[in-house]
């Protein structure tokens, strides 16, 4: 199984290794626009091959597409970070010509590949990829709220002061840090409602800390985070090409799905071969049901900035 990671910036590269180490596929190619770069970063993950015991072929491509020749999965991690003094519209008009122009060179060579969409702003980069290839919306998934999930799940387990393993959660909704929809009332310890633990404050605070996360870890670190973007975009791709159908909340388009139409938001599917498989509808309480219309309502007005690039 082959997989194209356009971008081996952090998130790229990072999800790269990930694939690799855990032998999630039998090729990877990193593509990028900085000469040498893509190279240099599959030349370090395969130089880890011998310590770490994987098989796993990495490879590297300046710009040629021809590379990604018959990839099962393509991930698109391409884009600049928001500058000082820059717009959220120029921010969606340079991210968007980019994600657009990598999206139709990629279906040149891979016509059949699913793409996973990662750069920002997600849900509405999501939006765009499937507009402008016109690709069923099954073979189009925005990764988000696989990350913002595990946010949450490690929230919590730090408030319970349990392992994480034996947290379960969910985040719905968009991409951000106001969008987002960390739902508390359906998470649970080992199958037990984390309220029977925690009080309504600290299931607020987590809540809270989750929606900041990505914020929170920009500014420690001065860019925005690369270690579990790069495994959650993994975790995903390993659900996609093993067809192990888990339920993952991701970015896809609805049709009617929690009361919207012809917008991609992080609602939960099924994740398998052919990408997204079922939407569930997790049946949510009318205080959830009204933060979902919100959210909506911000990616939707997100989406006007497209008009210039569809
Ligand atoms: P980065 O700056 O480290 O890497 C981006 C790479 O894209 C650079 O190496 C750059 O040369 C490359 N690039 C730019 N234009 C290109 C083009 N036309 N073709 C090929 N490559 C091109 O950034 P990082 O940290 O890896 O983040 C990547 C994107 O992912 C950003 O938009 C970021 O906001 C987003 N992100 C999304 C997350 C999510 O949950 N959806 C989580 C973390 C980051
Ligand atoms: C994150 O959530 C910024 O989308 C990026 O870390």
């Amino acid at each position: 199984m082959k997989v194209t990671i356009v971008g081996a910036g952090n998130v790229g590269a990072t999800c790269a290794d990930v694939i690799s180490y855990r032998g999630i596929a039998s090729e990877v190619v990193l593509l990028d626009i900085k000469e040498g770069f893509a190279e240099g970063k599959a030349m370090d993950i395969m130089q880890c091959s011998t310590t770490t015991g994987f098989n796993t072929v990495v490879s590297g491509s300046t710009n040629d597409y021809s590379k990604t020749a018959k990839s099962d999965v393509v991930v698109i991690t391409s884009g600049i970070p928001r500058k000082p003094g820059m717009t959220r519209e120029e921010l969606i008009g340079i991210n968007a010509g980019i994600v657009k122009s990598v999206a139709v060179n990629i279906l040149e060579h891979s016509p059949d590949a699913i793409i996973v969409v990662v750069s920002n702003p997600m849900d509405t980069m999501t939006y765009l990829t499937l507009k402008a290839t016109g690709l069923p919306k099954n073979r189009v998934i925005g990764m988000g709220g696989a990350l913002d999930s595990s946010r949450f799940k490690y929230f919590l387990s730090q408030a319970l002061q349990k392992p994480s393993n034996d947290v379960q959660g969910m985040v719905i909704g968009g991409h951000g840090d106001t969008t987002m929809i960390p739902l508390t009332r359906l998470a649970s310890y080992n199958g037990s409602p984390v309220a029977n633990f925690l009080s309504q404050e600290e299931m607020d605070k987590v809540a809270a800390s989750t929606m900041v996360g990505g914020a929170t870890l920009t500014g420690l670190l001065g860019t925005s985070a690369w270690y579990a973007p790069g495994a959650s975009v993994a975790f995903l791709v390993d659900s996609i090409l093993n067809n192990q159908k888990r339920m993952i909340p991701c970015s896809v388009m609805l049709d009617g799905e929690y009361g919207q139409s012809d917008i991609c938001i992080g609602v939960p599917c099924i994740i398998g071969r052919n990408g997204v498989e079922q939407i569930v509808d997790v049946k949510l309480n009318d205080a959830e049901k009204a933060l979902f219309a919100k959210s909506a309502e911000a990616v939707r007005n997100m989406n006007a900035d497209l008009k210039s690039v569809l």
